[in-house]
């Protein structure tokens, strides 16, 4: 039997029953696969759930809005992930009438559709021979073949996509894709595979070679930055907050917040009660500034390293524009700033 009959026979025995196998209906596929680039199956379920219960239809989603779409993300990160979902689905609710279209090709146009998602839809929906390349495909073919070639750069999505799209059956365009994913999920696994079960091991390159712990490459080359962020939870003198909408480019676009001061490094309560007088940063008259979290609370992004500090800052005065907890969280916040609110408020 060759790589790709294995693959399936594998699947067919081993696959989870999850909700988005069960169809060919483009929407749900659409939404589990932008969903699923985000997160695991296991966390990515609930989301799944939700956005399906609250949008049945890619017209519902397409009418909702902003706020709504961000609120039910809210806690998956990469925001601009769900406000492309909105944009594309007022595209094909306007534009196409509601119809995905049927082709690898056409479905690339998308908003939030790159490669990797035009090929799944295309193939789970349509029997489009087109290979999906994600992480675990890239694990799977790497130490099947025995390649080396750092999967980061251009060189290894060229050479990838080409082994991958000659490996996938012509007949079952769809199951492939699947396996193979599903293969590098369960079996195939990033750390400490069992490879004495694998259906695969006899002709597996990096299991005979014994470089199943190097494979694949990935020269990471991304930079991180540092950042030290303030927020400023000020209370006015009936217990309401001040929120604000990030409109700034970059991350967390039109998520809320509280006022934020943005430093250098890490601030104490001196530095900071400093900072707040000079920039006079808060209208009313402080009565008490509480240093909520003397250890910054560390938020990872992809590119970033987040030092987050909350100060609880007590005015006196009314302030028209600050809103009871309640309403505070029915917005969407990053899930750092919401569990931060949860916990405390
Ligand atoms: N990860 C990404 N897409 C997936 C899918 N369709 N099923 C399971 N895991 C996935």
């Amino acid at each position: 039997m060759d790589f790709s009959k294995k693959l399936i026979a594998w699947y067919l025995e081993n696959k989870r029953d999850l909700p988005w196998r069960n169809t060919t209906h483009p929407y749900p596929v659409w939404l589990s696969e932008i969903i699923l680039q985000q997160t695991r199956v296991a966390q990515g379920l609930p989301y799944f759930e939700s956005f399906l219960n609250t949008f049945p239809t890619v017209f519902d989603l397409a009418e909702a809005s902003e706020e709504e779409i961000l609120k039910l993300w809210q806690g998956l990160g990469y925001y601009s992930r769900a406000r492309n979902l909105h944009q594309t689905a007022k595209t094909i609710a306007i534009q196409y009438n509601g119809e995905f279209p049927k082709t690898y090709k056409e479905l690339l146009q998308l908003k939030g559709v790159g490669s990797y998602t035009a090929a799944a839809i295309a193939s789970f929906c349509y029997e489009e021979p087109v290979a999906v390349l994600d992480g675990n495909v890239f694990r799977v073919l790497s130490r099947y073949y025995g390649i080396a070639t750092d999967i980061s750069s251009p060189k290894g999505k060229t050479e990838f996509t080409a082994l991958a799209n000659e490996e996938m059956s012509r007949q079952h365009p769809s199951q492939y894709n699947q396996a193979i994913m599903e293969f590098g999920a369960l079996q195939c696994v990033p750390k400490n595979p069992d490879c004495m079960v694998c259906v695969l091991k006899d002709s597996c390159a990096a299991l005979q070679y014994k470089k199943v712990n190097e494979l694949p490459v990935k020269l990471k080359k991304t930079k991180q930055t540092n950042r030290y962020f303030n927020y400023l939870i000020v209370e006015d003198e009936h217990q309401y907050i001040e929120i604000q909408k990030r409109t700034q480019k970059g991350i967390w676009h039109n998520l809320y917040e509280f006022p934020l001061i943005e430093t250098e490094g890490e601030m104490d309560l001196k530095e900071l009660s400093n900072l707040i007088e000079k920039e006079s940063v808060v209208e009313h008259s402080i009565l008490e500034i509480i240093e909520m979290n003397e250890e910054s609370i560390i938020h990872l992004l992809s590119h970033q390293k987040l030092f987050i500090k909350f100060w609880w800052i007590k005015t006196g005065g009314k302030n028209t524009a600050a809103l009871s907890w309640e309403e505070i969280k029915k917005r969407p916040f990053p899930i750092v700033v919401y569990n931060f609110i949860e916990k405390y408020f």
